[in-house]
């Protein structure tokens, strides 16, 4: 038999294994690396005890042959398996998220490596006294980590998913930052060898400056490349296995021109083309096809994963057999020195950044589940693969770091892996499953009430058909069974926070299916359902409170609008603050129709599942939320008449376009229309959604105009002044009962009526002024201070013109002068007058 044909009979034989390994770990709730260690020992012990023995067994002695010669492949290690698993990490993670939670794992992924390796050579090098470097690199093998274990955990109790994130973003970045430290480690120890002993580790900076530079080379070309995929994979067609295929090759050629022909980090480029892929895929292709794409690539990590655990345990097998006092103590040294270090990282940096408020207060428990749930994975042996195959390397060194960073898996996997559970029960966290769990018995009530209503009216009408042989309804199912009332399992506090969090993940389906009609673009669905993701953390943490805080943060413009506000302002730059405003527009419109659809939502099925006063503080908490939307969106549309028009017409057009495609489907369906017929008007309704596929052009320049040319003040100036006139005006809107101007306040600017109403109080009347009007012009005029006040009765739009502005203009235009002083000197005698009794 060839080598070939052993090794894929291997391969079969650990996939048989891993089949029937993983069920039985998912039932005892274990991760499955621990039954795959093992069953590789296991496999380990008993090929070495075939062929030894020279048993003949057929297909299972040349299996077992086979997995002997896989085992010294090890330099197929790195370049097969590291790449798919850095690239799976990369490509699940939600990177919105982790752009939220960037400055924590930053410098939890960097601190806690450089933590680790020093603590762990540190204790190493004192208990076994192996040279320093060795221990360095030994520190570095192991300080990655596995977040898989500790994100079950999460997942099981309800933890925020902000916590998730932090785990899954650290692991993935440390393992970045602990490669580059192994490639470093490895570097001298290899020049040391090479010239017997004396040769002198590298100089610290010029090492440092070739880190940098292969990092950052790495994440450039990671970025690159990526971005090339990226544009060819929306031109692939239907094709999953194509888009897949393309994912892979990303994966394996970024990794191998990144070392061999430019020489930056591999690992670097692999892990940034990943987030690349994660940041923009789920927008460029359609979400069937992103959902197909993650399903191949969480299947290629399971396959690496599981053989590389099964081989590395049966390597370790064979270790146990020779095992010396040199490895027990070097292992409990590496346990000793990982865990103080994560401790360390866990409860003395995390509280400082969470002092700094770079991130979120987290919780005492959740943080001894991050230090004990600090597993250590397939990176961590596949580096300890590569250091054993490197024939560079003194014997004795190889034999070290192997042995014990596999041992220290395996310990980790053994005694932290099969005890979280209990780590768990110890702080009390599975019992804050309890919601979830008093949720689903409710559902679970309710489902068997409906499925007996159903079963009774079956049974009615097959009784009224067949007439005569009756069945009894009643013998169909226990009729009695009353949905346990709400009331009894939980306070009224905790069932809204279970209705809110229902709520909030209702509203994330809900614009996904928005999405899948085309009716939310890409970029837009991305937003908000992160959105979403995040409101669902804040009620998990701070139940409806939270919710109204975070509501209250949204509502508030943010820093880049801000910023495209500023720069319009500032250098007149338009594209960025019109890009911002068409988005805002997209996500009030869409939030208010998707309230709501859960507005009925709730009404519908909440108050079954929660009971009605639930459903009645939850309808409140809605509807405020509503109100909130539409303000915004009155405000917005107010400000922009005219593109608030377009964009709500072209909302429009696509519900129709909606409504037809469904139409047309099920005339087709009832044999109404044939299939001819039918691709015909589909290809014509294509063609139409393409056309409002785009977003209407929102020009501010022709908005202002409109709005300038309402003022009365403007309406004999030619088209050219009016231009000049609009470059000094600035808009603005005023909510209802804001205060525009105070009396006695300072004179800096004069403001025009463009929608809307404001009253100004003086001290003797009060006086109404309307869309046209001016205000704010006598300060100006006789440089005093303001002498009403003048509020907003609604939303009302002002343009406004600063008093410089305002000079220049009078002093251009004495027609303008005039009119504006006699507006002024009639108000001045109003004012005069005695108060109408
Ligand atoms: P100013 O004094 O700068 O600030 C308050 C503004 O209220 C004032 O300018 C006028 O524009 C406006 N105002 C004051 N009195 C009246 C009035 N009687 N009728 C209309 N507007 C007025």
């Amino acid at each position: 038999m060839t080598d070939t044909l052993y090794a894929l009979l291997a391969i079969a034989v650990v996939l048989t294994v891993v089949s029937v390994l993983v069920p039985l770990a998912e039932r005892f709730r274990l991760p499955h690396t621990v039954l795959l260690a093992i069953a590789g020992m296991g496999m380990g012990f008993l090929g070495s005890w075939i062929i030894a023995g020279g048993l003949r067994l057929g297909v299972f002695t040349d299996a077992f042959i086979g997995l002997d010669k896989l085992e010294v492949g090890t330099e197929l290690f790195l370049p097969l398996f590291l790449p798919p698993l850095l690239f799976t990490a990369g490509l699940t993670i939600d990177v919105r998220r982790l752009m939220d939670e960037i400055h924590a794992v930053l410098l939890l992924a960097i601190v806690a490596v450089l933590v680790c390796i020093a603590c762990v050579a540190g204790v190493v090098h004192l208990a076994t006294g192996m040279d320093i470097v060795v221990c360095l690199l030994l520190g570095a093998v192991v300080s990655t980590t596995d977040p898989a274990a500790v994100i079950g955990i999460f997942r099981d109790v309800g933890a925020p998913k902000r916590l998730s994130i932090l785990a899954e973003g650290e692991s993935l970045l440390n393992d970045a930052v602990a490669i580059a430290a192994f490639g470093l480690f490895m570097g001298i120890l290899v020049a040391r060898a090479s010239t017997d002993g004396s040769g002198m580790p590298a100089d610290p900076t010029s090492a440092i400056a070739v880190f940098l530079r292969e990092f950052v080379g790495g994440l450039v070309l990671g970025f690159s490349m990526a971005r090339i995929a990226i544009m060819i994979l929306p031109r692939l067609g239907e094709s999953d296995a194509a888009i897949a295929s393309v994912t892979v090759s990303l994966c394996y050629l970024s990794f191998i021109i990144a070392d061999k022909y430019i020489h930056v980090s591999g690992v670097v480029a692999v892990v940034m083309a990943a987030l690349t892929i994660a940041a923009y895929g789920p927008t460029h292709l359609h979400p069937r096809q992103w959902t197909a794409l993650r399903q191949v690539w969480a299947q290629l990590e399971f396959w690496a994963n599981c053989l590389i655990f099964v081989l590395a345990s049966m390597v370790a097998a064979d270790v146990l057999l020779k095992i010396t006092w040199l490895y027990v103590w070097g292992v409990l040294a590496v346990a000793i020195g990982a865990f103080a270090a994560r401790a360390l990282v866990v409860f003395g940096m995390l509280p400082v950044l969470e002092g700094f408020r770079l991130v979120q207060p987290v919780n005492r428990r959740y943080k001894a589940i991050l230090v004990w749930g600090g597993l250590r994975g397939a990176v961590t042996i596949v580096l300890a693969m590569v250091a054993a195959g490197n024939e560079q390397l003194p014997e004795p060194v190889r034999d070290f770091i192997a042995i014990s960073a596999v041992l220290f898996v395996l310990f980790t996997l053994f005694v932290n892996a099969t005890t979280l559970g209990l780590v768990m029960h110890l702080f009390g966290l599975d019992k804050l499953s309890r919601l979830e769990l008093a949720l689903r018995d409710r559902v679970l009530a309710l489902s068997r009430v409906n499925v007996e209503k159903h079963l009774q009216q079956i049974i009615r009408q097959h009784n009224e058909r067949t007439d005569g042989f009756a069945v009894d309804p009643a013998s169909a199912g226990d009729p009695s069974v009353e949905p346990v009332p709400p009331e009894l399992a939980l306070d009224l506090e905790e069932r809204v926070k279970i209705g809110l969090v229902t709520l909030c993940t209702r509203e994330k389906e809900l614009y996904l299916e928005l999405f899948e009609q085309q009716i939310l673009s890409r970029r837009m669905v991305a937003v908000l359902a992160a959105n979403a993701d995040r409101l669902i953390d804040t009620v998990r943490d701070k139940g409806a409170k939270g919710y109204e805080q975070w509501l209250e943060e949204i509502s508030r413009p943010d820093r880049g609008f801000r910023f495209a506000l500023w720069l319009h302002r500032r250098f007149g730059f338009e594209r960025m603050l019109t890009d911002r405003l068409a988005d805002r527009f997209e996500i009030l419109m869409v939030s208010l129709s998707v309230l709501s659809e859960l507005t009925t939502f709730n009404a519908n099925s909440i108050a079954d599942l929660l009971g009605h006063d639930a459903e009645a503080s939850l309808a409140a908490v809605i509807g405020n939320r509503q109100r909130g939307v539409e303000g915004a969106l009155r405000a917005l549309s107010l400000q922009y008449p005219g593109y608030s028009e377009s964009v709500q017409q072209r909302q429009l057009e696509r519900a129709a376009i909606r409504y037809e495609g469904a139409e047309y489907i099920r005339r087709l369906h009832e044999g109404i229309i044939s299939r001819e017929v039918y691709n015909d008007l589909r290809d014509k309704l294509a063609e139409r959604r393409g056309a409002v596929s785009q977003r209407p052009p929102l020009d501010l320049g022709l908005e202002l105009q409109a709005m300038i040319g309402r003022v009365s003040l403007f309406a004999g100036l030619d088209q050219h002044t009016i231009v000049e006139v609009g470059k000094r005006l600035r808009a603005l809107v005023a909510f209802p009962g804001e205060t525009i101007i105070k009396v006695g306040g300072p004179p800096d600017a004069m403001y025009f009526v463009a929608a809307g109403e404001v009253t100004v109080h003086t001290k003797t009347i009060v006086v109404t002024l309307k869309e046209g009007d001016f205000f704010g012009e006598m300060g100006l005029l006789s440089a005093q201070p303001r002498n009403a006040d003048v509020v907003a009765s609604g939303y009302t739009h002002l343009l406004v013109l600063y008093r410089r502005d305002f000079n220049k203009l009078l002093a251009g235009r004495p027609e303008v002068r005039a009119a504006v002083e006699k507006v002024a000197a009639q108000r001045v005698a109003a004012n005069r007058a005695e108060p109408a009794r």
